[in-house]
């Protein structure tokens, strides 16, 4: 049985190796963001702006619970997830999990381009942006560091380089 759960900070392409992979072995893929928007018919961003950050990491929380355990699965989740209340360490009770690290440089390169859907790096320049993401990565990194595998992708930003994630996590895991 597979079940891998991606992780790894906004801009780490969490969600595009995460459909690579899941295409590869032939099972279903779940952006665990893209789940509690259908769950809850109210995107990312509604759910910030209507329960706050805490009513998100509950619903995030919860829709974690169901998503994985679900069998023969890739899941990515949100930069936070690993993050709030004993997360990381149900993630690890149940899945592969892998930390997918880049340079925070590279994330906010990456951020940079992916505008709107975020709330929480909504309206910084770019200078802003960029220390949010080297203070935030830092504070998180005990959280992320937790996960059984770590990959770095600093360098993804080709298919070229999606398809070598992929291999080097099959090799990992030897699935
Ligand atoms: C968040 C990351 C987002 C999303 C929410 C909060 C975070 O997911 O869950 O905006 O706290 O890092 P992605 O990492 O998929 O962008």
């Amino acid at each position: 049985m597979i079940r891998i759960i991606l992780i790894g900070f906004m801009g780490a392409g969490k969600t595009t190796v995460g459909k690579a992979l899941a295409a590869e072995l032939g099972v279903t893929f779940y952006d665990l963001d893209w789940y509690i928007t259908m769950r809850y018919r109210r995107s990312v961003p509604e759910i910030f702006a209507e329960r706050g950050e805490e009513g998100f990491r509950d619903l995030e929380r919860r829709m974690l619970h169901e998503v994985a355990e679900f069998e023969n699965v890739v899941v990515s989740c949100g930069g936070g997830t690993p993050c709030f209340y004993d997360n990381m360490d149900y993630m690890n009770s149940l899945a592969d999990t892998i930390y997918l690290k880049a340079e925070p440089e590279v994330l906010a390169m990456h951020l940079r381009m992916g505008k709107g859907k975020r709330p929480l790096i909504e309206g910084k320049t770019p200078e802003e942006l960029e220390d949010y993401v080297r203070e935030t990565v830092q504070a998180r990194e005990t959280y992320y560091s937790k996960a059984k595998h770590t990959v770095d992708v600093t360098l993804l930003d080709t298919s070229v380089k999606i398809q070598e994630s992929v291999r080097i996590i099959r090799k990992l895991l030897k699935v």
